[in-house]
């Protein structure tokens, strides 16, 4: 394969795919719709227990990505393997072994208008274990909903009856319904108020700790990347040009992270975090 990503404090690329402890690990990733091509040659690794937020223009292949990964999206070329399995191009039957070790929060939220928080969750729960009795489902239902922050009373209501912040908390205990590791997110903070936005990214971050999570974050939220995220991927030019740290992606002199890791927007979500982090540390001090 060609050039690589440039993994900013990463091991050389140069390595098997397949050797990898790395739950993902892409290489040489093509996608086209026609003659347009959203990715070439594109790689990526995503290490166990981080939160990789994954940012870019509009259009830039973020979602398309993402489908990539969880097989929803057949790849022209390359290659990518979750849990050291090869899923490009598995039919859903011969993944079923890796697709119930993840969770996915699709953009817009998604959930079905026409059943209830609980019955939501219990989607992917009776999908993989037919089994289950009733009265489990409904008890794990009530455990995932209220892992994320909602009343139990949110269980038997429908997706109209829930505000934005709380349909994305409903859509984040249907993602870890089945106990995933790997968690999925694509613009989980959108359309929430800076209040609500900043509650869901402590709840991830939260989450990601207690329950050792992996996730890929898609967003556009500077906020969410300067207080959550280990690492960031910047797609641009059909790739990712770039993976690492904030002060890492800005020692890169590459335009559109300059642009936007320099700009206003993310000066102020700069200084909002180093503030709270301040703050963090009075309260520390003084308890
Ligand atoms: N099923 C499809 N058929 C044809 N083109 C598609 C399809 N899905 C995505 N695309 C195109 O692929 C490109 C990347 O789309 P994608 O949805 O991944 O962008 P994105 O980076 O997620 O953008 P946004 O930040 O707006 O969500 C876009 O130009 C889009 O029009
Ligand atoms: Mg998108």
């Amino acid at each position: 394969m060609s050039e690589h990503a440039t993994d900013l404090d990463g091991p050389d690329l140069e390595w098997d795919c397949y050797c990898s402890e790395h739950p993902i690990v892409i290489r040489g990733l093509t996608n086209r719709f026609g003659d347009f091509a959203v990715h070439e040659d594109l790689d990526l690794d995503v290490r166990r227990g981080e939160i990789l937020g994954v940012v870019g223009g509009s259009g830039t292949g973020k979602s398309v990505l993402m489908r990539s990964i969880i097989g929803l999206q057949f790849p022209d070329e390359g290659c990518i393997t979750v849990f050291g399995k090869d899923i490009t191009g598995a039919e859903p039957d011969e993944q079923i072994g890796v697709r119930n070790r993840w969770g996915v929060l699709f953009q817009g939220g998604a959930l079905f208008s026409t059943l209830t928080v609980a019955e939501n969750v219990q989607v992917p729960l009776k999908q993989y274990y037919p089994e289950l009795s009733q009265k489990l489902l409904n008890e794990i239902s009530r455990y995932k909903t209220v892992l994320t922050g909602l009343p139990e009373d949110a269980c038997s209501k429908y997706p109209s009856e829930l505000s934005g912040g709380m349909k994305k908390r409903a859509g984040l205990a249907r993602a870890l319904a089945l106990d995933p590791e790997l968690l999925f997110l694509d613009e989980p903070t959108a359309g929430l108020d800076p209040i609500g936005a900043a509650k869901f990214d402590e709840l991830l971050r939260e989450l990601t700790d207690t329950l050792g999570l992996t996730v890929f974050l898609i967003t556009h939220d500077l906020d969410t990347l300067y207080a959550i995220c280990d690492r960031i991927a910047v797609l641009a030019d059909k790739k990712v040009v770039a993976v690492g740290t904030i002060p890492e992606l800005l020692a890169t002199d590459h335009p559109w992270i300059q642009e936007y890791f320099n700009g206003p927007r993310s000066r102020a979500a700069a200084q909002t975090h180093e503030a709270g982090k301040a703050l963090d540390k009075q309260a520390a001090e003084g308890s």
